[in-house]
This record gives structure tokens, C-alpha cells and sequence, in this order.
């Protein structure tokens, strides 16, 4: 049963803090001339109105993407995720808000590609309805875990599984963790980049204790907190864990983690963290 709608929560501070280094990895995809293939597998809507009744609800992306719009300067890599949202701003006031696969597409040249799962049955057409026509987006009404043995290794044999799930369900790491080993067996030199959030300390640390345990080389770690991580029940912090991370992308976290925590009021408990799980050969 899916429950979670991504609609609730866009443009929220994790949304921020994965978009940016969601767009990071593109950039660096990028950088040479070979094409390339994104595989998002929980791809959710593709955009979001923030003045439509789910974001308005609670009104998160006030305390995120809200943070940084009207901010006269901000770093490289934060305004570079600024201007991707504007781009579907033209006005000036913020109103939409890109997803994951809003972004990836906004980063293709023309011979990348992009494969999208969604398996809500509300958010699927929204995503199949916002591609449409677009014969560099392929879009599947699918288990994006189930379909990782269907679409690795990607022909191009250059990119990154995107991995971003609701945790909603109580085995969500274990399902990423046996994701990871699926990946790595079929692409071992794909980039993979895993969204978590920080509600409780513990999973998520004995889940990268396990992820240690693969035996696979390059994996770094990356977390945000905003809340002191032993409040009670709420999204304290957020975190990605990247394997095969491009050269030199702990250099550029090592600068921008400061900055967005600043930027998004960190406070007295703000933290952040970066550390090699298992440091590249
Ligand atoms: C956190 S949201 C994704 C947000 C999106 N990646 C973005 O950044 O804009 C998680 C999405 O995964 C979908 N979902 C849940 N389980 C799934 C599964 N097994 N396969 C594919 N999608 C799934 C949910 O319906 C939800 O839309």
C-alpha cells in the first residue's frame, strides 16, 4: 500500500540537499563527451505547484527551496540549483518546484538518457503526462528495485542509478542495501547515489556499517541535520551515500555542506557530516 505522496514535501530541505548533489553528479557526467544514461528509480511526479493543496498543507518548501530563493548571493553550486529552479519560475516568484526527474532532464545533452520508475498509481501519470513525447525520457509504471536486473547495465555503460525511496516501509534499507549489491554485480563502475533520511540515528548507521561490508570500493557519505538527532519522531537530518563518486566530489561537498547548512539555518544543532565508508582505491 503507497501512502507517501512526494507532493507533500517538494522543495523541502531534503529535496534541497539532494537536488544539489543530484545536479552535481550531472554536471560531472557531463564533463566528457560520451553519453550517458540516469536511472531514477523513484522518480515521483517529475514537478510540483507549491500552491497546490499538498504543498500548501504544510508549507515545507518554505524552510527549503523558500530559504534560498530570495537570498541576494549564494555559492556555485547552490546558485547553479537556483537557477534550475527558476528556469521553471520565469516570473520571478516561486511556484514550481522540479523533482529529480525534472532536473536530470534539464541536464541531458542530446544523446543522454533518462528512465524513470514511479509505481504510484496517482504520481505515475503525472510523470508519464510531464514527458510525454520526449523520446530521450522513458517512462515505467514499475518497482524501481525490481527493475535495476532489467535496465543494468545501460548500454552507454556511463552514469548513475538514483535511488531515492519514501521510506515508508520498515525494511527500506534492507531493500536499498540488496539494491547496491544488485547494481554493483551488474555495473560495477556505474555511479549510485542512495537519499535516507535522519528520523532515528541507529538504521541508518547500522545500514552503512552493512554497506562497508560489501566489499565494494568508493563509497562516500554525505549528511545534513538540523535537528539534534535524538529529538523525538520527525526528519531531523538527511544524508546520500555515493558509490564510484566522481573525482574530487568530497572536495566539493567538504565546501557546499557548510554553506547549505548556514544557508538553511542550522542553528546550535545544526550539523554535517562527511566521511569515506570505504575510500576509493
Ligand atoms: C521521495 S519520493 C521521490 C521524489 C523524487 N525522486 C524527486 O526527487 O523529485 C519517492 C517516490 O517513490 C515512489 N515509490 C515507492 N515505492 C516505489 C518502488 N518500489 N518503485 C518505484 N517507485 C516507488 C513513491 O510513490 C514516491 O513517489
Amino acid at each position: 500500500m503507497l501512502s507517501y505522496r512526494h507532493a507533500f514535501h517538494a522543495g523541502n530541505f531534503a529535496d534541497v540537499f539532494k537536488h544539489i548533489l543530484l545536479l552535481q553528479l550531472l554536471h560531472s557526467l557531463r564533463r566528457k563527451d560520451k553519453p550517458f544514461c540516469v536511472f531514477d528509480t523513484h522518480a515521483g511526479a517529475g514537478r510540483y505547484d507549491l500552491h497546490a493543496l499538498a504543498a500548501a498543507r504544510n508549507r515545507e518548501f518554505a524552510a527549503g527551496i523558500g530559504a534560498l530563493w530570495p537570498a541576494p548571493v549564494l555559492g556555485a553550486e547552490l546558485s547553479d540549483y537556483r537557477d534550475q529552479v527558476r528556469a521553471l519560475n520565469p516570473d520571478g516568484a516561486l511556484r514550481y518546484y522540479p523533482g529529480s526527474p525534472w532536473l536530470s532532464r534539464a541536464l541531458l545533452r542530446p544523446g543522454d538518457r533518462l528512465l524513470l520508475t514511479e509505481l504510484h498509481p496517482g504520481d505515475y501519470p503525472l510523470l508519464k503526462a510531464t514527458f510525454a513525447g520526449d523520446r530521450q525520457v522513458a517512462v515505467h509504471h514499475a518497482d524501481g528495485y525490481a527493475s535495476l536486473k532489467a535496465f543494468l547495465p545501460p548500454p552507454e555503460r556511463r552514469g548513475l542509478v538514483f535511488l531515492d525511496p519514501a521510506f515508508e516501509r520498515r525494511d527500506e534499507f534492507e531493500r536499498l542495501r540488496a539494491a547496491v549489491q544488485t547494481i554493483h554485480q551488474r555495473w560495477p563502475g556505474g555511479i549510485v547515489a542512495l537519499w535516507y533520511p535522519i528520523l532515528e540515528r541507529i538504521p541508518s548507521q547500522r545500514w552503512q556499517r552493512q554497506l562497508q561490508e560489501l566489499g565494494i570500493p568508493a563509497i562516500l557519505c554525505a549528511e545534513l541535520g538540523l535537528q539534534p538527532y535524538d529529538a523525538p519522531r520527525g526528519l531531523h537530518g538527511t544524508g546520500m551515500v555515493i558509490i564510484n563518486p566522481p573525482w574530487q566530489f568530497d572536495q566539493m561537498l567538504g565546501r557546499l555542506l557548510p554553506e547549505l547548512l548556514e544557508r538553511l539555518g542550522g542553528g546550535v544543532h545544526g550539523q554535517t557530516r562527511l566521511d569515506w565508508l570505504v575510500p576509493a582505491p
